[in-house]
């Protein structure tokens, strides 16, 4: 998709050439810059009950009269905020996108358009025209829509294209994290990860290296190998780095949990919607994605991206209940379930990222289904002693329309980990199940700044229009952009 914004010409929008036209107000009054034959339409529609002038309302009309484009749909956005434009242009472009439209001239009255109108603009088109079909040829034709104007004053202009920009790169790093995490795990296994890194790697510039099963022997990550030994699918550890800032510049460090899918190992899950569990490394995926982003956008700063990638699998070989490993960092754990893997992967993964001396560290896990049920699916759950840098990534995730909230880490709540044969049990009890995986983590922080992002809710939709949603990319892409020089 080709995104551009134009200065709107002096025959207003009627005279826009484009094969659609969304035009999108918002307040509770007629916005006084629409152009007068959209207005007059608009208002004759308010008058005979067939549009108000309120969050969600849409209108469609071909071959308007005096309108140069085709087909014209009103859409209402709400206080025309950046998140109600999202909604507005989403919903606009319903009655578009299966359509013979190829170019779409997008005009927004009644606001001021900054970069984040023009980003959530690329963020709703590029949400709502994607399509699953990598395993399903029968999958709905891709939408004609080629190109998407945004219809700006000679001031706007400058922040649009800045948030035009912004938002592609957050687009595309989004769309590979769905893309990654709508696979199934009998095709998106830790090698195809790994290969999307080094693909990654050659077209964006990263460096990236691999290790496997033998690297992280002798390396002693015992913890991230008692999850892989019950699998056949052969582990990866991704390594992916991002040198923009100056070679001494520490790096941040982004984590991401790859699990290719958790059957839950001996401690075997139920089998309704087991299917879901193939989306367990979205956190690997988003961190994937904010590279491709970071790079595209040539960011002037260091990011390093760290995902252990592999299966948890009941078999012969699995880790059982009670066993007892050696983590990297020395500390012994007690794995009293083994379908807290996630937990286990990530401390070695953090204690290997203490080698690159980072600025901060950042996972981003799939953690708990205990995270689901305090938070839902609208909001993150962000976990961080470190109140500067919680305070960092809240604000990214409000910037970006990709929320997160904040979560406690007392002490008390570590308790709970105690083990009789080891340092630590990897689970507490059911009550406050995503706090005591992010105080099993923070265990293993010691020597950086370090934040917590538990994705299970937000990674992934349920139901009807379930699949993965990229997220969190945009919030990630946003908080290490606020880093760059
Ligand atoms: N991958 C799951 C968490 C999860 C659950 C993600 C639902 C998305 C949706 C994780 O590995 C897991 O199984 N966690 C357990 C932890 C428990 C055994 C302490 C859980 O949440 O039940
Ligand atoms: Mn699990
Ligand atoms: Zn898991």
């Amino acid at each position: 998709m080709d995104f551009k914004s134009q200065v709107t010409g002096p025959k207003g929008l009627s005279a826009a050439v484009a094969d659609a036209l969304l035009v999108v107000v918002a307040g509770a009054e007629l916005p006084v810059d629409l152009d007068s034959v959209l207005a007059e339409a608009l208002a004759a529609a308010i008058k005979q009950g067939d549009f108000t002038l309120k969050a969600g309302q849409l209108l469609y009309a071909h071959r308007l009269a005096g309108v140069k484009a085709t087909r014209v749909v009103f859409a209402h956005a709400g206080d025309g905020s950046a998140k109600a434009l999202r909604k507005a242009v989403a919903a606009g472009l319903a009655p578009i996108k299966a359509g013979g439209a190829a170019s779409l001239a997008v005009a927004v009255a009644g606001v001021t358009l900054t970069d984040a109108h023009a980003e959530a603009l690329v963020a709703a088109v590029t949400d709502t025209l994607y399509v699953y079909r990598h395993t399903k040829p029968s999958a709905p034709a891709e939408s004609k829509l080629r190109s998407v104007s945004l219809q700006c004053s000679k001031a706007e202009t400058a922040a649009v294209a800045a948030g035009l920009k912004r938002g592609q790169a957050i687009a595309a790093g989004s769309t590979l994290a769905r893309e990654c995490a709508n696979r199934p795990a009998n095709h998106c296994t830790p090698s195809y990860l790994a290969d999307q890194a080094r693909k990654l790697g050659k077209d964006h510039g990263l460096k990236v290296s691999v290790l496997d099963r033998k690297d992280c022997e002798k390396l002693g990550m015992g913890s991230f190998l008692a999850v892989a030994q019950g699998s056949e699918e052969p582990l990866k550890f991704i390594v992916a780095q991002w040198q923009g800032g100056a070679k001494n510049e520490a790096p941040v460090v982004l984590v991401g949990k790859g699990i290719t899918f958790d059957t839950g190992g001996i401690s075997i899950k139920p089998a309704p919607e087991m299917d879901e569990m193939k989306y367990d490394m979205g956190g690997a995926a988003s961190v994937l994605g904010t590279l491709r982003a970071v790079a595209q956008l040539k960011a002037k700063v260091n990011l390093i991206g760290i995902i252990p990638a592999c299966e948890n699998m009941p078999s012969g070989r699995a880790v059982k209940p009670g066993d007892v490993v050696t983590s990297l960092s020395g500390q012994t754990i007690e794995i009293l379930n083994t379908d807290a893997e996630g937990r286990l992967i990530l401390c070695d993964a953090l204690t290997y990222a203490e080698r690159f001396k980072p600025a901060v560290v950042v996972d981003i896990a799939t953690l708990t289904g205990a995270c689901v049920i305090a938070l839902g699916h609208h909001r993150s759950g962000l976990f961080s002693a470190d109140e500067e840098l919680a305070a960092q990534l809240s604000a990214a995730g409000e910037q970006a329309l990709d929320p997160a909230w904040r979560m406690p880490l007392d002490e008390e709540y570590d308790e709970a980990l105690k083990s009789h044969y080891a340092d630590m049990g990897n689970v507490g009890g059911r009550a406050g199940g995503a706090i005591t995986a992010a105080m099993f983590l923070k265990r293993f922080t010691a020597k950086f700044r370090w934040a917590h992002l538990d994705i299970a809710g937000t990674a992934w939709k349920s139901g009807a229009a379930k699949g993965a949603t990229g997220r969190p990319v945009p919030l990630l892409t946003h908080f290490v952009l606020s880093r760059a020089r």
